[in-house]
C-alpha cells in the first residue's frame, strides 16, 4: 500500500479532495464511498470549497455508505445516514435520491445487509472508499478478528469503541447501539481505491500495525495490505511509530506526478 505523509489534518483532507476531484473530472457519475467521524471531515471541507468555487462539478456524483448503527429511530441525528445527509450530500448540493446506504432499522436485516451489496454491485462499484480506522484497527465497523472476506452483515461494538463514539451520543455510553451494520472486509476490498485517513496520536498505533503488520483479522485494516491500490494518509502524529516513514516520505517526494494519488 502506498502511504503518504501530510503535515496536519487540512492537508490530507485537501490531498484526498482532490483526488476525488481527478476521479470525477474523469467519470462524473463516479460512486464515492464515504466514512463518518471526525476524521474524513477536512476531506468533506476540502470538496464543499471546490464545488463552492466552481472548481468542480459534483452533480452527477453517487454517494455510498460505509455502516450504519442498528436500531436508532428514523432520523436519529447520530444514525449514519442523518450524518452523511447532514456532512456531505447537503452539502455538495446533492439530491438524497443520489444517496444510499444499508437499512439500520429494518426488520430482517440479514435481507438488508444483503439488499445492500448487491445495490452496491448493481450500481457498478465504489470508486473512492474513504476510510478511517478505529483505535483498534476497524474500518468501517469491522472489529477486531472480523472475516477478512466478510460481506456486509451485522456486528456487534466493542466496548472501547462504544466508549470512542458516546461523545456523539452527549457522552452517554448506554445511548451507544451495541449492533451495527458494516461493509464487510471483503466488500471494502471491492472498491478500486480505497483511502484511509488517520490523524493524530491516538492513531499511530492502529496505523503501525496496518502498514507494517502481518494481515491479520485482528487488526482489520491490515486487510488493506491485500488491495493492490489503497493508500494510507497520515499526518505526522498518526505515523509516528512507522519504521518506515522515511522511506515512505522520500518515496512521496520523488514519486512521478503523472501517477496521480
Ligand atoms: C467509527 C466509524 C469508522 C471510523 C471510526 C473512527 O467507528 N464506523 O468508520 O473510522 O469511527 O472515527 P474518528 O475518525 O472519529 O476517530
Amino acid at each position: 500500500m502506498e502511504v503518504v505523509i501530510v503535515p496536519d489534518a487540512k492537508a490530507g483532507g485537501e490531498l484526498i479532495a482532490d483526488a476525488i476531484g481527478a476521479l470525477v473530472n474523469r467519470k462524473p457519475d463516479a460512486l464515492l464511498g464515504v466514512a463518518t467521524g471526525s476524521t474524513p471531515l477536512p476531506i468533506y471541507h476540502a470538496l464543499r470549497e471546490k464545488v463552492r468555487s466552481g472548481a468542480l462539478d459534483v452533480s452527477r456524483v453517487r454517494i455510498c455508505q460505509l455502516d450504519e448503527y442498528v436500531g436508532l429511530p428514523a432520523g436519529h441525528p447520530e444514525s449514519y445516514r442523518s450524518v452523511v445527509l447532514r456532512e456531505v450530500v447537503g452539502p455538495l448540493g446533492l439530491p438524497e435520491e443520489s444517496f444510499m446506504g444499508p437499512d439500520g432499522s429494518a426488520e430482517d436485516i440479514p435481507a438488508a445487509c444483503e439488499a445492500y451489496d448487491k445495490a452496491l454491485a448493481e450500481a457498478g462499484g465504489v470508486d473512492i472508499q474513504i476510510l478511517g480506522i478505529g483505535t483498534d484497527g476497524h474500518i468501517g465497523f469491522n472489529e477486531p478478528c472480523s472475516s477478512l472476506s466478510s460481506r456486509t452483515r451485522i456486528k456487534t461494538l466493542t466496548e472501547q469503541t462504544r466508549i470512542d463514539n458516546a461523545r456523539f451520543f452527549d457522552g452517554d455510553i448506554s445511548q451507544v447501539p451495541y449492533h451495527v451494520i458494516t461493509q464487510g472486509i471483503g466488500t471494502i476490498l471491492e472498491a478500486r481505491h480505497p483511502i484511509l485517513l488517520a490523524t493524530g496520536e491516538g492513531k499511530a498505533d492502529a496505523v503501525a500495525q496496518t502498514v507494517e503488520g502481518p494481515i491479520a483479522s485482528v487488526v482489520p485494516a491490515s486487510a488493506l495490505q491485500l488491495h493492490p491500490h489503497a493508500t494510507v494518509v497520515v499526518d505526522k502524529a498518526a505515523a509516528s511509530k512507522l519504521k518506515l516513514a522515511d522511506y515512505f516520505r522520500a518515496t512521496y517526494a520523488t514519486k512521478p506526478s503523472w501517477q496521480g494519488l
